[in-house]
């Protein structure tokens, strides 16, 4: 399995975690750095090569994730919830790892040499994202604990203070439910209505019906830019046009498009942008909010406590200048950490490389599922990331579910958080195989395998 792919730095080996070395030596002797792992970047990653085209190995790269390489039930994991939570390789386990062991400290409040060591490791990731998701400041950068906590901390703050009785937020109705009861709970305190964009036959939104919603009463659009249900991309870039032709502000939900393919959030236009560290590699606990920052700048603070304020007194309080206005209390220092080595190893293999290696994954687990008798994919968008979801009319998916798992194949069954969509299909619950770029075809033929093995069962 070599694939030829674009002149991005090619994996050597994977290396023994440096435990001996410390960060702050690492720092000491390579001041500059701005890579939250440099070292291991150093270790593992040869130089830039501008003049061949090296080779991806993704073979190779699969063998940076221990946990892929374990039995389940006596069979070799097969691993297909990366739309739930992805795998982290040991590069990023070993970041955080260093960190426990040597860097611990808190941040933003210490004079002493530890806590300003961590507090760099922690800011070099807002720096780290900024550049990921192209933003024009790291300042742009909000750190949360995951998706979730994004859009809560948007609708409580910017959509509180902008919405009025009347006033209309568009969801689209493939969103996530972190994309709709966030926005369901400011529309009950401030009489803003909710109008929801409808999903065709294909599983793609219909983009007839959303032009018509738009009016000058709608102030907000929110929208999932690749559908964990369906897999469906959407047009964030037009989408996100449209809405400011009509005056609204655009929040696009990115959980399930930063781990898969290159988000420049400057090209889509949009004013918040969300995404959870532990789908792209990284730990749980931790997110993003990249917000304008002529926005987050004008917005009001989300929760009260340390290190979001300027001066307290009992009369009168004043805050910090944004994103850390945003970010009170003691933040999970180490899952920060662990984001920016998360990203640096993406990096390290390239976004278009995992979008293409992806992509011929879920073409080719399309194209076997598609062979199945009795099955039913929901979702047939022609432009499809990493998810395939399907029901039979005579297997519930958790039956189906737990009859993999007996075969060391894991796969997500339910409603996936998304119970809207799934009533627009029809159906209680889908089977959801969600791919990665460490999956392999011969994962997808285990999977298939798995399914046939299951009807018998059942006929
Ligand atoms: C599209 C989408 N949005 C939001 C979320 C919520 O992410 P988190 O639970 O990490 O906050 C998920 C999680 O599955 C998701 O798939």
């Amino acid at each position: 399995m070599l694939i030829k792919y674009s002149n991005q730095p090619v994996p050597r080996s994977i290396a023994t975690p440096p435990y001996s070395l410390c960060y702050t030596e690492y720092l000491k002797n390579n001041p500059k750095s701005t890579k939250s792992f440099g070292l291991w970047q150093d270790l593992c990653f040869m130089p830039q090569q501008t003049t061949t085209i090296p080779t991806i190995d993704f073979e190779k790269i699969r063998k940076d994730f221990p946990v892929l390489h374990q039995k389940v039930n006596g069979h070799p994991l097969v691993y297909l919830d990366n739309g739930a939570s992805g795998q982290m390789p040991v590069q990023v386990a070993d970041r955080i790892d260093l960190y426990h062991r040597y860097e611990h400290s808190n941040v933003h409040r210490g004079i002493h040499t530890l806590s300003q060591n961590a507090t760099d490791a922690y800011e070099l990731t807002r720096k780290n994202v900024q550049e990921f998701i192209n933003a024009s400041s790291h300042e742009e950068i909000v750190y949360t604990t995951g998706a979730t906590d994004s859009i809560n901390l948007v609708a409580n703050t910017f959509g509180a203070a902008n919405l009025r009785e009347g006033d209309e937020v568009i969801l689209s109705e493939m969103e996530h439910h972190a994309n709709i009861v966030p926005w369901q709970m400011v529309a009950e305190r401030t009489g803003a209505v909710i109008k929801v964009i409808p999903v065709t036959d294909s599983g793609d939104l219909d983009m007839d019906a959303y032009k018509d919603l738009l009016s000058n009463k709608t102030k907000i659009v929110a929208v999932i830019h690749v559908s964990n249900a369906l897999g469906t991309v959407n047009p964030v870039k037009e989408i996100t046009d449209l809405a400011h032709e009509a005056g609204a502000a655009v929040l696009i939900d990115g959980a399930q498009s930063v781990p898969h393919q290159k988000v420049d959030v400057q090209e889509i236009g949009c004013d918040f942008f969300v995404f959870s560290a532990h789908k792209m590699c990284g730990p749980t606990g931790f997110g993003i909010l990249y917000g304008k920052k002529e926005l987050l700048d004008a917005m009001p603070p989300y929760r009260g406590g340390g290190d979001m304020i300027d001066k307290v007194s009992f009369e009168e309080t004043t805050y910090n200048v944004a994103p850390y206005r945003f970010e009170a209390g003691t933040p999970p220092i180490s899952a920060g950490i662990g984001l920016g080595a998360a990203i640096d190893y993406l990096n390290s293999i390239g976004m278009e490389n995992i979008e293409t290696r992806e992509q011929e994954l879920v073409n080719y687990a399309v194209k076997r599922l598609s062979e199945i008798e009795g099955l039913r994919m929901i979702g047939e968008s022609e432009h499809r990331a990493s998810v395939c979801s399907f029901v039979f009319d005579h297997i519930h998916a958790s039956d189906l579910g737990t009859i993999l798992d007996k075969r060391g194949i894991a796969v997500r069954t339910g409603h996936h958080c998304a119970q809207p969509i799934l009533r627009r299909f029809n159906v209680p619950a889908t089977t959801r195989a969600s791919i990665s770029f460490y999956n392999t075809e011969e994962d997808i033929d285990r999977l298939i395998d798995g399914i046939h093995y299951a009807k018998t069962f059942f006929e």
